[in-house]
């Protein structure tokens, strides 16, 4: 048996991500526009950063708190009451090294090797990739794409709930899709979920890029105190922090020892330092990621204006995150059509066929980004399509 092969299953079965094919074949080409990560163009902000600087320097190098610094929970609760009128203790909030992070200690905590777990395609691919590393089956229920917008069929989640399934997962706004669920979508999912007596978990990091209202509608706006759901969430996106690796969870403080004993035994906490840059980063940060909103919804329309021009691209603009996810006439592979595009325009897309059912003949772009340059990836994605 080879050293590979004497890997556990599970491991071994892990997918490479569809979208870092496409990195490594065109990265640093000159004149290069790339939209096919999930990311911004800017730095972190320097107010973050210096506090994060002064963390190090005043010698906060030690242990902390696995559970997240009293400071940075505190904070969270602010933001809460500040974004969502709620009112949540300190208790409720559990720091975490990224939404990644987040997302796989959630599952961790919900479900056990066997069970299943339904979640929405398109998707992003690591719901599906951290359930099955966890030894649980994600269940795919794809969103339906009509008219040029993606819609949910309720019908169907309840058709795939079966005795083993544990958890749904909901990521709203959606990446790819940009479908954002509304607050009749949200009741029907809890209304499913407290008969099925299951756990949800939800992913709501785009929730303040809404292009249709200040921030998109939230479970907490539907949910009683304590239900069955996690909310897991980010630093990365609304203030440029995707390098930071720090997330949270939102919890029911009755599972707080629970989700600190799995924080304990996967990084024993997120560094002190991180955390700080993090305290300012929510506290002060509110008009940086307004100015992130405003730049994306204005290379948002930008960009679907110009394509939607060509009467090629089915695709309507999103209603919330941070992605055009396109639909064009004619494209039988996207993947091929992704490398013939960044061959033939410097524009870098990721392939749908990385996102799962329902998503393989579509392309996904970043818009977060200087309208400046997305003006130009526009124009020249509209003459590769035109020209198709
Ligand atoms: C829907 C969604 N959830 C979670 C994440 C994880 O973010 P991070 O691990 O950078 O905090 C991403 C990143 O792209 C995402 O798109």
């Amino acid at each position: 048996m080879t050293i590979l092969a004497s890997l556990s299953p599970r491991s071994l079965s892990a997918p490479e991500s569809g979208i870092v094919e496409l990195v490594n074949y065109a990265r640093g080409r000159d004149g290069l526009i790339p939209l096919w990560v999930g990311e911004g163009d800017l730095p972190t902000p320097d107010f973050i950063s210096k506090a994060a600087q002064e963390s190090l320097s005043a010698g906060e190098t030690f242990y902390t708190w696995q559970r997240g610094i009293p400071a940075l929970r505190e904070a969270l609760s602010r933001y809460y009451q500040r974004h969502f009128a709620k009112t949540l203790s300190p208790d409720n909030f559990y720091v975490t090294g990224s939404g990644m992070q987040a997302i796989k200690l959630a599952i961790e905590a919900v479900t056990s090797p066997g069970d299943d777990m339904v979640f929405l395609t398109p998707a992003w691919p690591n719901f599906a990739a951290s359930a099955e590393l966890s030894g649980v089956r994600p269940i795919a229920v794809p969103l339906s794409f009509e008219d040029g917008k993606w819609q949910l069929d309720i019908g169907k989640i309840e058709a795939a709930i079966t005795e083993k399934t544990r958890a749904l997962f909901v990521n709203t706004p959606s990446n790819p899709t940009g479908w954002t669920a509304t607050h009749d979508d949200l009741k029907a999912i809890l209304a499913l979920a407290r008969k099925h007596g299951l756990w949800i978990i939800a992913d709501e990091i785009y929730g303040l890029y809404s292009y249709t209202g200040d921030r998109a509608p939230s479970f907490l706006d539907v949910m009683e105190e304590d239900e069955r759901i996690l909310f897991v969430n980010s630093f990365s996106k609304n203030w440029s922090m995707t390098g930071w690796r720090a997330g949270w969870i939102v919890a029911p403080a009755a599972i707080g020892q629970v989700l600190e004993n799995l924080i304990q035994y996967s990084t024993s906490g997120v560094a002190q330092f991180i955390q700080a840059g993090a305290v300012v980063a929510l506290d002060q940060g509110d008009a940086f990621v307004a100015e992130n909103v405003a730049k994306a919804a204005r290379s948002r329309d930008l960009l679907c204006d110009a394509l939607i021009a060509t009467n090629r691209v089915q695709t309507l603009k999103p209603d919330g995150a941070i992605y055009a996810f396109l639909k064009i006439d004619g494209v039988t592979d996207a993947r091929r059509t992704a490398l013939d595009i960044v061959d033939k325009t410097g524009v870098g897309l990721a392939p749908g066929t990385a996102f799962g059912e329902g998503g393989s003949l579509f392309m996904r772009a970043c818009f977060l980004r200087d309208p400046k340059q997305i003006a130009i990836a526009a124009e020249r994605l509209a003459g590769y399509i035109a020209a198709l």
